[in-house]
C-alpha cells in the first residue's frame, strides 16, 4: 500500500496507512457482508427516546465494565416525539443498563448540569477504578442562537456509578474540559473545509496492549490544500478526505492527549471514517469505522456499512479486510436499515451492534427521506438497537454468519448459540 501518499503533511510525519480509490473500487454487497433483514419491533429499548450511536463503558484495557453483575452502555438520545432527521441537533448522552445484555433499563441523561456543545455526538467511556471519564463531541456552541456544526473533543470526568436495590445510577459531579481541537496541518479545522463539511468526533479510549500506551480514536479530516496534487489535482475528489485521527497521552493520564498524525486516511475515498474503533486480536489490530453511501467520492459507489482495516500494529499500514474494506453492509431492499456500527470480540467471532435507522426505504440515498409524509418518517425510523451482528474474522477476510436478537449484547464469556451449520456438524441440532 502507498503509505506515504498522505498530501501535504508536515515532514516529520510517519508514513500512514489508506484507503485507496483501487481497494474501494472493489466494493459490492455479496453473501459474506450483507447483514439479515430487520423486522420492525415492540420492544424499542425506551419508546419516548429516539436512540442511536451506543458505546459501553469499558476498563482501560478495553474489556466491558462490569459493575455489580450490570453491563452499562451510553447512547445518543432525542424525545421520540421529534422528527428523527431534527435528532441530531439536540442528542443528549443517555445511559441504560443491563444484567443480562438482553433487557434495558433507562437510566437517564449522563449529565446533571451543563456540558460543552449546543448538544453532545458520540463518544467512549472508560471506567477507570471507579471513576468515569466520558469522552463526547461537543457539537456547537452551549447557548448558541443559531445551530452551528464546529466540533470539539470534550471530556467530562468525575462522575460515579452506583448500584443499589433500584438498579444503576451514574452520577456526577462531573468536570469538563476540552481536550483537542483540529490543528489545521494533520487535523482539518472548519475553516479550511472545502467539501461537505469536516468532521473532528467521536472521541474513542484505547489503550495499546503491546505498549501500555495510552490513545484516543477520533473521526478527522486531512486536509488537502487548493492546487495539491492529491487524486491527481482532481479537486472534486479532493473534497473527500477523511481520516482516522488519534492522540496520544505522554503521561497515560486519560485526561492528557497530544495530537499525532492519523492511523489512516481516505483522501479521494471517503469523507466520512465514522466512529473508529479497534479489536485487538492475537496482535493484529482490526480497526472499524462505519460510513455512508453518500460520502464516497464521485466515480466510486459505497454502502451505508462498517468498514475494516487490519494491521500488525497499532500504527501498521492498515490493508481493507476483503481487499475492499467491507464488513457488514445492509441488503439491497433496505441499504438503510442500520448505521453507526460498533465491533466487539466475542470468542471466536466479532459481535457487531448498531441502531435500527431507516427500513423500507430503498432509495439510492437517503436525501428524500424527509420528503416523506412526516407520520411516514416516524414509521419507518427504527430508533432503537438493531440486531447485533454476528462475524466471523478469519486473517483479513470476514463473513457475516447471523444475528441475534435488537439490543442482544452478550459479554465475551456469554455462549452465543451456534450457527445452524455448526449445529448440523456438531449433531446436537435437527441438521
Ligand atoms: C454517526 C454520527 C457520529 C456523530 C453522530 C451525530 O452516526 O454521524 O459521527 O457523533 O452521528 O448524531
Amino acid at each position: 500500500m502507498d503509505g506515504n501518499r498522505g498530501p501535504d503533511g508536515p515532514s516529520d510525519a510517519p508514513a500512514r496507512a489508506a484507503w485507496m480509490r483501487d481497494h474501494a473500487s472493489e466494493l459490492r454487497r455479496e453473501d459474506s457482508n450483507v447483514a439479515p433483514v430487520i423486522y420492525p419491533t415492540d420492544e424499542r429499548i425506551d419508546d419516548e427516546l429516539h436512540v442511536w450511536d451506543t458505546w459501553f463503558l469499558r476498563e482501560r484495557d478495553g474489556s466491558i465494565a462490569e459493575i455489580d453483575g450490570y453491563r452499562v452502555i451510553v447512547a445518543l438520545t432525542a424525545s421520540s416525539d421529534l422528527l428523527p432527521g431534527k435528532r441530531h441537533d439536540v442528542a443528549t448522552l443517555r445511559y441504560f443498563y443491563s444484567d443480562d445484555g438482553e433487557n434495558w433499563e433507562t437510566g437517564g441523561p449522563v449529565f446533571d448540569g451543563e456540558a460543552f456543545g449546543s448538544r453532545q455526538w458520540a463518544g467512549s467511556v472508560l471506567y477507570d477504578d471507579g471513576t468515569l471519564y466520558c469522552y463526547y463531541t461537543a457539537a456547537g456552541r452551549a447557548r448558541e442562537k443559531e445551530l452551528s456544526y464546529s466540533q470539539r473533543i470534550a471530556l467530562a470526568e468525575g462522575g460515579a456509578v452506583t448500584v443499589d436495590d433500584d438498579g444503576v445510577t451514574v452520577d456526577g459531579p462531573w468536570e469538563h474540559s476540552i481536550l483537542l481541537e483540529p490543528d489545521g496541518e494533520w487535523y482539518e479545522t472548519e475553516a479550511q473545509y472545502r467539501g461537505m463539511t469536516y468532521t473532528f468526533r467521536d472521541p474513542w479510549f484505547f489503550e495499546d496492549p503491546a505498549s501500555g500506551e495510552t490513545y484516543l480514536l477520533f473521526e478527522a479530516n486531512t486536509p488537502v490544500p487548493e492546487g495539491s496534487d492529491a487524486c491527481g489535482g482532481d479537486a472534486g475528489q479532493q473534497e473527500f478526505n477523511g481520516s482516522v485521527g488519534v492522540a496520544h497521552s505522554p503521561t497515560g493520564n486519560p485526561t492528557d492527549f497530544e495530537l499525532r498524525p492519523p492511523l489512516l486516511d481516505a483522501v479521494c475515498v471517503n469523507q466520512e471514517l465514522e466512529r473508529p474503533h479497534l479489536v485487538v486480536r492475537q496482535g493484529r489490530y482490526y480497526l472499524f469505522v462505519s460510513s455512508h453511501v453518500h460520502t464516497f467520492a464521485p466515480g466510486l459507489e459505497g454502502y451505508d456499512a462498517l468498514y475494516g482495516f487490519v494491521a500488525d500494529g497499532l500504527r501498521g499500514d492498515y490493508e481493507p479486510l476483503n481487499g475492499h474494506g467491507m464488513v457488514v453492509t445492509n441488503p439491497a431492499g433496505a441499504p438503510f436499515q442500520a448505521y453507526s456500527w460498533l465491533a466487539y470480540d466475542h470468542g471466536d467471532e466479532l459481535l457487531a451492534t448498531s441502531f435500527f435507522n431507516y427500513r423500507e426505504y430503498d432509495r439510492p440515498t437517503m436525501d428524500d427521506v424527509a420528503l416523506l409524509p412526516e407520520d411516514e418518517q416516524r414509521r419507518r425510523f427504527g430508533g432503537t438497537l438493531a440486531p447485533t451482528v454476528r462475524i466471523e474474522l478469519d486473517g483479513a477476510e470476514t463473513r457475516v454468519v447471523g444475528a441475534l436478537d435488537h439490543g442482544h449484547l452478550p459479554l465475551p464469556r456469554e455462549e452465543l448459540p451456534k450457527p445452524w451449520w455448526k449445529r448440523a456438524e456438531g449433531g446436537d441440532g435437527d441438521g
